[in-house]
């Protein structure tokens, strides 16, 4: 990331998941009325007159990929806290919004949004001028993934002693092999229960991808590492998880794509992982 300037990656997940809200119909994949609050009202607008451009397939693909990857790590965090996970660290946080729509049996997980502080920073004036309290059982932590050490960063925030729940959704593609293996380090060293839910990708040559890439890359958040499934798989075991999976389009769409209303196409890719120490 440029320094000084808020990802501008994580705006772009936003507006996914506010069109998502907005021209995706009634039934929705995921229920999140608070990132409305969070984008202006320009970009609002400019889905809501735009929805042509919004359902391309190119776009549709990755609207699926974004809202799915948010859903089901909320749907694997409320199982794990039914097996007693109370510590939630959002990693890269953008402007997810779970903390501000957080469900009743939430308000015992204790939730720390991480980020890099120029992000950190705009999502806190997004929120203040939203008029969005910050729930007690958050708090922030502004850190670079890449410089930082991990342990040092987090060890007043959270119990290394208890399970961890982490995601880290749309990150790991922006930061270098070395910080990745070092977050899987981290992660991996974590107590008996923690779960680590997160995102990556394969390369890919399509227009959408293509073009999508250039994109980011100018506006200073270049797509630099890929990752292959096997030997991700290994990576993962050779760092502590125990067990790690993909989420296959097959169960995704079982889970939550086998319903004629939700609009969203189902994903043709795995790039969502589970990974359990
Ligand atoms: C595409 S956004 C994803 C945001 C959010 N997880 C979501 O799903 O909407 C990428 C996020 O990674 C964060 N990020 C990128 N490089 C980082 C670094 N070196 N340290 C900390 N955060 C970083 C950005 O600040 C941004 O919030």
């Amino acid at each position: 990331m440029e320094n000084g300037q808020a990802s501008r990656t994580a705006l772009g997940a936003a507006t996914l998941r506010a069109a998502h809200q907005l021209i995706d119909g009634d039934v929705k994949l995921l229920n999140d009325p608070v990132i409305l609050e969070l984008i202006d009202p320009e970009t609002r607008s400019r889905i809501c007159e735009n929805a042509d451009t919004f359902n391309s397939p190119g776009t549709l693909g990755m609207r699926t990929h974004i809202v799915l990857r948010s859903r089901y790590a909320e749907d694997c965090l409320k199982e794990a806290y039914e097996k007693g996970v109370r510590q939630f660290i959002i990693l890269g946080a953008g402007l997810d919004t779970f903390a501000y729509r957080q469900p009743s049996w939430a308000s015992g997980l204790k939730i720390v949004e991480a980020d890099h502080p120029s992000s950190q920073a705009e999502k806190f004036d997004k929120l203040i001028k939203a008029g969005i309290a910050i729930p007690s059982n958050v708090s922030f932590i502004n850190v670079d993934l890449e410089t930082d050490d991990l342990e040092r960063t987090f060890r007043n925030f959270i119990n290394f002693e208890e399970p961890v729940f982490t995601a880290c959704l749309g990150v790991l593609i922006y930061l270098s092999q070395s910080c990745v293996n070092k977050i899987f380090q981290f992660l991996g060293g974590f107590s008996e229960g923690s779960e680590f839910i997160f995102t990556v990708s394969q390369k890919r040559n399509d227009k959408y991808a293509v073009i999508t890439s250039q994109k980011v890359a100018e506006e200073g958040e270049p797509w630099i590492s890929y990752f292959e499934p096997e030997a991700l798989i290994e990576q993962l075991k050779n760092n502590g998880f125990t067990f790690a999976e993909y989420l296959s389009p097959e169960d995704a769409y079982e889970l939550y794509f086998n319903n004629h209303d939700l609009r969203l196409p189902p994903p043709s890719k795995k790039n969502i992982l589970r990974a359990v120490i």
